[in-house]
């Protein structure tokens, strides 16, 4: 008899055969009967085992613990209408053992699979197998696998092709440290895992390859938070002969395409909006537009009143800006300050209620602002009865900054945050460099080989941190789901840029003389973009990190515990490579 899934079985295969093989999910006797859940992938199913019917069966099972994997043959029968399980597909059936064997015993275990958030993560990723056997995580892996077959299809309609680059490689500078690996062959020398596979789909538009994608890893050593891991994967892509609407508006087709698996339709184009305004408006260049509220300048409004806060900062080229939120005129004094500490670590001075309260518009500063000053300026901030609005004044950088961090945590303490909805829009034109105090030069926002944008070409000798590139991300509520540019496809602009990034001709040739080298050989005009698959199926999954999607992840200190690694090694593998290894200092 052929293995019948678990949770296929329904009312209409009442009176046939069938042979399961599966987990034992739960397992209760009531007064010698056997009922035990048996769990596949397809689901599961209740078992009962009759000691009068079956009493092989029922001894033979006596033993059975939880995630012991066994094999039952029997008749399925309908349940008693009072035994009926409303919330299972197969909650009006049973299967009525005939004959039962064990085919594999389970340790005791050391966390239960059908609970929920009682074991630790350590303690799940060290038993990674048995939390991949909880529902969440099958269903997030074959969400993953969905969204994957989902987009090679996408990609090969439109006639792109799958390529794979190599995993052992040079350097791509994308920001993070790279995971190195010691050549044997040419002792000293080392391989870096890709941070992206940046350099080889640029060197392909050279190839001629014109439309270029590919699922792959990327490797980078950073600091880890709930969205990173130093080992993720991207659905990569590059296009020749294109311009930036060219390369947003294939991948809204794509997102178009993935959206409707968990059953929602987004609707592209999506809004679009330069990191200035990005900044402008939400303080943010990946703002989460799940809550409407917005940045809203009241210098004009409050720049020249008395209060000395505002005038000052506006004397000293600043700002004074706010936000508004429905329903909060009467946050505590404790609240205020829990504000005022967010506001400050993002090094403004502080935060300043403006309230309206039974008709009256009503300032933390008392006597400063004129009535005319207080009403234009809830007036700006439309401002109901009831409303409270946060003032912040000063430099604009710190000033975004602090509205921008005030704005997701107010809407979120105030439920003004539309938790199911998906909401996206590209963030364009980034600055072509910032400044590093600590490295004493200029480095790139994006990637050293992203476009300045044309129009302004002369900025880069006369004010660089002013420059613009032809960069874009895909933000969907509030994390960076994807990002890309059009790339610099001319040899001496990309040797001008290195210059810009302190990457003297020396350093340039030595690093990155293939990539020039090929820029030289008639390289097309092109673009591209990298979306991360793990974020994208974390938000798609409802899960609060990309751990939850990835099968084998590691663990916020860039560890496997299941496997263990990184390991050390022994001595004549490292003498092989050879390399030494200091002593660890005794602790
Ligand atoms: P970027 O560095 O922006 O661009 O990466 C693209 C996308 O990859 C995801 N991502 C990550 N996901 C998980 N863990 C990480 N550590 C991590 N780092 C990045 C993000 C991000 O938007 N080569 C360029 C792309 C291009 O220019 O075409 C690149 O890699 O979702």
């Amino acid at each position: 008899m052929k293995r019948t899934g678990a949770g296929t079985i329904r009312t209409s295969d009442v009176g046939s055969k069938v042979r399961l093989q599966a987990w034992v999910h739960r397992r209760r006797d009531h007064g010698g009967v056997l009922f035990m859940d048996l769990r596949d992938r397809s689901g599961r199913v209740q078992v009962v085992v009759h000691p009068d019917r079956a009493p092989e069966v029922a001894s033979g099972m006596e033993d059975v613990r939880l995630e012991w994997v066994i094999e039952i043959e029997g008749e399925v029968a309908l349940r008693a209408p009072d035994a009926v399980n409303s919330k299972l597909p197969t909650g009006e059936v049973e299967v009525v053992a005939s004959s039962g064997r064990v085919l594999s015993r389970c340790e005791p275990l050391p966390f239960s699979i059908d609970g929920v958030g009682e074991a630790s993560e350590e303690t799940r990723l060290r038993y990674r197998y048995l939390d991949l056997r909880r529902s969440e995580l099958a269903e997030n892996l074959r969400l993953r696998h969905r969204v994957v077959m989902e987009s090679l299809k996408y990609f090969d309609e439109q006639d792109f092709i799958h390529v794979e680059t190599p995993i052992l490689t040079r350097s791509t500078p994308e920001g993070a440290r790279d995971y190195l690996v010691p050549s044997r062959v040419h002792r000293g020398s080392f391989f870096a895992l890709p941070q992206s596979p940046q350099l080889f789909k640029q060197i392909l538009m050279v190839a001629g390859v014109e439309r270029y994608f590919q699922i792959c890893h990327c490797f980078r050593d950073e600091d880890l938070r709930a969205d990173r891991q130093p080992e993720f994967a991207q659905i990569d892509v590059e296009m020749s002969f294109v311009e930036v609407s060219d390369v947003l508006s294939l991948t809204e087709g794509l997102i178009g395409r993935l959206f409707p698996l968990i059953g929602s339709e987004p609707e592209p184009p999506f809004l679009r909006l330069t990191y200035d305004d990005a900044m402008r408006r939400y303080g943010s260049d990946r703002p989460d537009l799940r809550t409407d509220i917005e940045i809203v300048d009241l210098t004009d409004a409050l720049g020249s009143s008395a209060f000395r806060g505002f005038r000052q900062a506006v004397e000293e080229g600043g700002v004074v800006r706010a936000i508004a939120v429905k329903g909060a005129a009467d946050a505590s004094r404790r609240m205020v300050d829990g504000w005022n500490d967010i506001a400050q670590q993002q090094g403004a001075v502080g935060v300043l209620p403006l309230r309206r309260r039974d008709g009256e518009v009503l300032f933390q500063v008392k006597n400063v602002l004129t009535d005319g000053e207080k009403e234009s300026a809830a007036q700006a901030l439309h401002l109901a009865d009831g409303d409270l609005a946060l003032l912040v004044a000063g430099p604009e950088v710190s000033t975004s900054a602090a509205l921008g961090a005030l704005r997701g945590e107010l809407a979120r303490e105030y439920g003004l945050l539309d938790e199911d909805a998906f909401r996206f829009l590209w963030v364009t034109d980034f600055p072509l460099v910032e400044w590093s105090a600590s490295e004493g030069r200029w480095t790139s926002v994006h990637h050293p080989f992203s476009s300045p944008r044309l129009d302004e070409l002369n900025l880069l000798d006369s004010d660089p941190g002013a420059a613009r590139s032809m960069t874009h991300d895909l933000i969907l509520n509030g994390t960076e789901v994807g990002g890309g540019s059009i790339r610099i496809h001319d040899s001496a602009l990309q040797k001008k840029v290195f210059g810009l990034l302190g990457i003297g001709e020396e350093e340039a040739r030595e690093r990155f003389g293939f990539l020039l080298e090929a820029l030289s050989y008639g390289a097309p005009p092109h673009g591209g973009i990298a979306f991360g698959l793990d974020r994208l199926v974390m938000l798609m999954a409802g899960a609060s990190s990309i751990r939850e999607v990835i099968a084998f992840p590691k663990t916020a200190s860039a560890v496997c515990l299941m496997t263990d690694a990184p390991s050390l090694v022994d001595s004549e593998q490292l003498g092989e490579l050879g390399i030494r290894v200091p002593p660890r200092p005794a602790s």
